[in-house]
């Protein structure tokens, strides 16, 4: 289940982030925290970068953001952490998707090392602009092709609906 980040979900996500291998922590962070970093969940459990988890089995296994660009009206920078034994089930692209429908941006930046991931994105949704920065891939997304590849490809799986708790 897909529902906003709550101030009690802390410790479930340090868990989560336990339970996470290095390299996935390493590709959503660029280091290597023990937990989430304290100003980052500050200004997520503010509102002032919207995020959600998902809940799977009594555990959050997911927790993705999405906030917007100081000076760059209708861009919003996204990320997500699915933790590993959760990965490639489509869970990601949920939350991207559930991202995208309530933040509503016309662009959604992704910051992304693992070339196999934004070569796919690349190909898949329409991008923008491409900037290279060391290991690093920004990828500017038009947010519209996005929610219309995603709600596809979860309707090509036959995926059913996730319950989303609205926030407040
Ligand atoms: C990247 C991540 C969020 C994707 O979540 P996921 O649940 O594993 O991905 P999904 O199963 O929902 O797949 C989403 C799409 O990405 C593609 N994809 C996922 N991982 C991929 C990879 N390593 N290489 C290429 N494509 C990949 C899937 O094929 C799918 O494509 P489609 O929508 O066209 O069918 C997850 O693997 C993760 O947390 N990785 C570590 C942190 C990270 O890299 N975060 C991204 C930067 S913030």
């Amino acid at each position: 289940m897909i529902r906003p980040l709550h101030p009690d979900d802390v410790p479930a996500l340090d868990r989560m982030l336990a339970r996470c291998s290095p390299e996935s922590i390493w590709l959503r962070f660029r280091g290597r925290p023990n937990g989430f970093p304290s100003s980052y969940l500050q200004r997520c459990l503010t509102g002032e970068q919207p995020a959600l988890v998902d809940e799977q089995e009594g555990e959050v296994v997911a927790m993705g953001s999405i906030g917007p660009v100081p000076g760059e009206p209708g861009v919003a920078e996204m990320a997500v952490l699915v933790e590993d034994r959760w990965q490639h089930l489509g869970l990601g692209r949920r939350l991207m998707l559930a991202l995208l429908v309530q933040a509503g941006p016309r662009v959604v930046r992704m910051h992304m090392v693992r070339s196999s991931l934004s070569a796919h994105l690349a190909t898949t949704l329409r991008v923008l602009a491409v900037e290279r920065h060391g290991s690093e891939t920004v990828l500017d997304v038009d947010a519209r092709s996005a929610v219309e590849h995603w709600s596809e490809r979860r309707r090509d799986r036959g995926e059913r609906g996730d319950v989303l708790v609205q926030p407040g």
